[in-house]
């Protein structure tokens, strides 16, 4: 088990993230290449039913909108205009890594372009595997394009295969999950954006986690 170093989860700008996102950004925060295969590996690791997107905008990605979509960000504004979603939460999740929902909730989750914002990422792992019925699959996706004085120090300093060894360890140590996989999901040879994927299925045996 990785132990994460001094400061690991710091960040340039440590004040509210309510600050930051108060003001609504209806953008796309990576190219459309990257956003086709955000939805690509949605369709083939088969999110849909009840699903939540975490850390989520005006836009969710997926190729056909899931049969219900709980959409949860920072900015309502954001939230508001996403077009897919059934329902909207605004939850400052470095305030308080658990999750405003019942147990089993959810089919799937997923989480894009947005996981290098998390302060206390093995806290929100291990919660939305509480959310997320057994058998569920987590998904997050990420870039190399990000808001530099709000991702943690660790993210900054590290490449992107190992932001890939990242993600599988959060969910390795949150617990709750079967053996996580990644994937880079663009071709090498396309340019532009690289999308990759790390994602696992909610355990449907129950392990405590990993201590520490
Ligand atoms: C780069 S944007 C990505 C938005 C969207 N997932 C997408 O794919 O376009 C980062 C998002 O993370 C959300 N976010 C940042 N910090 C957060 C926090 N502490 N709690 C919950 N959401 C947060 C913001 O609301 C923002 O929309």
């Amino acid at each position: 088990m990785t132990d994460f170093p001094d400061g690991f989860f710091d960040r340039t700008d440590p004040t509210s993230d309510g600050d930051f996102y108060a003001l609504p950004r209806l953008v796309t925060h990576i190219d459309d290449g990257a956003i086709a295969a955000v939805g690509a590996v949605y369709e083939a690791l088969g999110v849909d039913g009840d699903v939540l997107d975490l850390m989520s905008s005006w836009v969710s990605h997926f190729r056909a909108p899931p049969r219900r979509l709980t959409v949860l960000g920072m900015n309502a504004q954001e939230l508001a205009a996403n077009p897919m979603a059934h329902e909207r939460v605004v939850h400052d999740l470095n305030e308080d890594p658990t999750l405003p929902f019942a147990d089993d909730t959810f089919d799937a989750a997923v989480c894009c372009v947005s996981v290098d914002y998390l302060v206390r990422p093995i806290e929100v792992f291990r919660d939305v595997a509480r959310v997320v019925r057994p058998g569920g699959p987590f998904v997050c996706t990420f870039s190399n394009r990000l808001f530099p004085t709000k991702a943690i120090r660790g993210w900054l300093l590290t490449s992107d295969q190992q932001h890939c060894e990242l993600v599988a360890e959060y969910f390795r140590q949150a617990g709750g999950w079967d053996a996580p996989s990644a994937e880079l999901r663009t071709p090498l040879t396309q340019p532009g954006d690289p999308l990759y994927a790390v994602w696992a299925y909610r355990a449907t045996t129950e392990e405590p986690p990993l201590p520490g």
